[in-house]
């Protein structure tokens, strides 16, 4: 089938993809050709990162946000929102219990603030996770847009990685899912800051933003490329009904289906792209459809982040609607992923970082 020759020239072992081969994978809508880009992709994960997978355990210690996004459920003006900060010892009991738990790092997430009392806050808490792991537990950061010198200080301070999503690296389709005082431009900004204070930076996008194009996904993963980042985060844009893009984002189910899908060929496409990378199973995989972590696993991601946030702040936390594990406590969650990963055939990378090939590849050229 002519079909297939086409896909098979283009899955071609050592042929570079170009432009017009990504836009094709991303376009790929035969049941037997996405499988063919799945496995593909599975099997260059093996070669370049192996079939262990590494946990992250997400700390979602605050939703106060000086931001707007038009997609996001805990934007500033969401008045429905009980905002709650976790305390100092809260964090630091959760890190012990990641650190006990076998896991290798953990991730500091909240909404953006760049205040004094938070700049400080977080630098003490990512001294008392050094402190109550030895040292051990790998610290990644996910809490925005921040000055220089702030992102120094808490590098300095432990953390080592630092996730900043572009959500979009299209300019003008960013524009319009952001306020006019939200600037793409300052986040590439931060996002070479990162770089230049020696994060390991991880960045991404949602899939299947209203008015997003195959095209821009293929330049999502060309921008991967250009930004040399160690890590991807991605998933699929899913509306909350407390916001503004709310109307133009519900989906039929039928068309979950189908979002479900592209969010997977993404993976698929960008493992096959990028290839040494640490791309992320993202939860909102599993909003759409409860083994959809394990389908990303498979679709060519390593990297999996169980929450771990104490269940009494887990319903404040909701970026978009129907977020899975709300009542789930830390326990369950980790056990249920484990024998999801198990099942699976695959292995858990337990008291490692994890750092991606290409990270470890990276330091190694400075
Ligand atoms: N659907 C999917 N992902 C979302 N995020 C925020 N709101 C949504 C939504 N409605 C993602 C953004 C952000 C990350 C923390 O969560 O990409 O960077
Ligand atoms: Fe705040 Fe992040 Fe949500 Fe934007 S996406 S409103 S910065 S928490
Ligand atoms: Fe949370 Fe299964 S992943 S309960």
């Amino acid at each position: 089938m002519e079909g297939n020759d086409k896909l098979f020239t283009v899955l071609d072992e050592g042929r570079a993809l170009n432009r017009n081969d990504l836009i094709y994978l991303l376009s790929l809508e035969d049941e037997e050709q996405v499988e063919e880009l799945r496995k593909k992709a599975y099997a260059v994960k093996t070669q370049y990162v192996g079939r262990k997978v590494f946990f992250r355990g997400l700390i979602e210690f605050s939703n106060i946000c000086r931001k707007n996004c038009y997609y996001c459920g805990i934007r500033r003006d969401n008045a429905n929102v009980g905002r709650y900060t976790l305390s100092f010892d809260e964090i630091v009991e959760s890190a012990r219990w990641a650190h006990e738990n076998r896991y290798g790092s953990v991730v500091l997430q909240s909404g953006e603030r760049d205040d004094q009392t938070f700049v400080d806050f977080i630098e003490k808490a990512i001294k008392g996770i050094k402190a109550v792991s030895s040292d051990r537990l790998g610290i990644t950061l996910s809490v925005g847009e921040q000055a220089e010198e702030t992102y120094r200080r808490w590098f300095d301070a432990g953390a080592h990685r630092y996730l900043l999503r572009i959500e979009t690296s299209s300019e003008s389709l960013y524009g319009k899912l952001h306020p006019s005082d939200h600037n793409y431009k300052k986040r590439l900004a931060c996002l070479e800051m990162l770089n230049r204070v020696g994060y390991q930076v991880g960045t991404g996008v949602m899939i299947g933003l209203p008015g997003q194009a195959i095209e821009d996904l293929a330049d999502d993963i060309l921008f991967f490329q250009k930004m040399d980042v160690a890590m991807i985060g991605m998933g699929p844009y899913l509306p909350h009904r407390d916001t503004p893009l709310y109307e133009e984002g519900v989906a039929a189910a039928g068309e979950r289906e189908d979002l479900l899908t592209l969010a997977l060929k993404m993976i698929s496409t960008t493992r096959l792209f990028l290839k040494d990378v640490n791309i992320a199973s993202t939860t909102a995989l599993q909003a759409i459809t409860p083994t959809g972590r394990e389908m990303g696993l498979m679709a060519g991601a390593n990297i999996i982040m169980p929450n771990i946030t104490d269940v009494r702040y887990r319903s404040s936390y909701q970026l978009y609607d129907d977020k899975p594990c709300i009542n789930e406590s830390s326990d369950v969650c980790t056990g249920c992923l484990s024998s999801r990963i198990t099942s699976i055939g695959e292995t858990i990378g337990y008291d490692e970082w994890g750092d991606s090939p290409h990270a470890v590849r990276k330091i190694f050229q400075h």
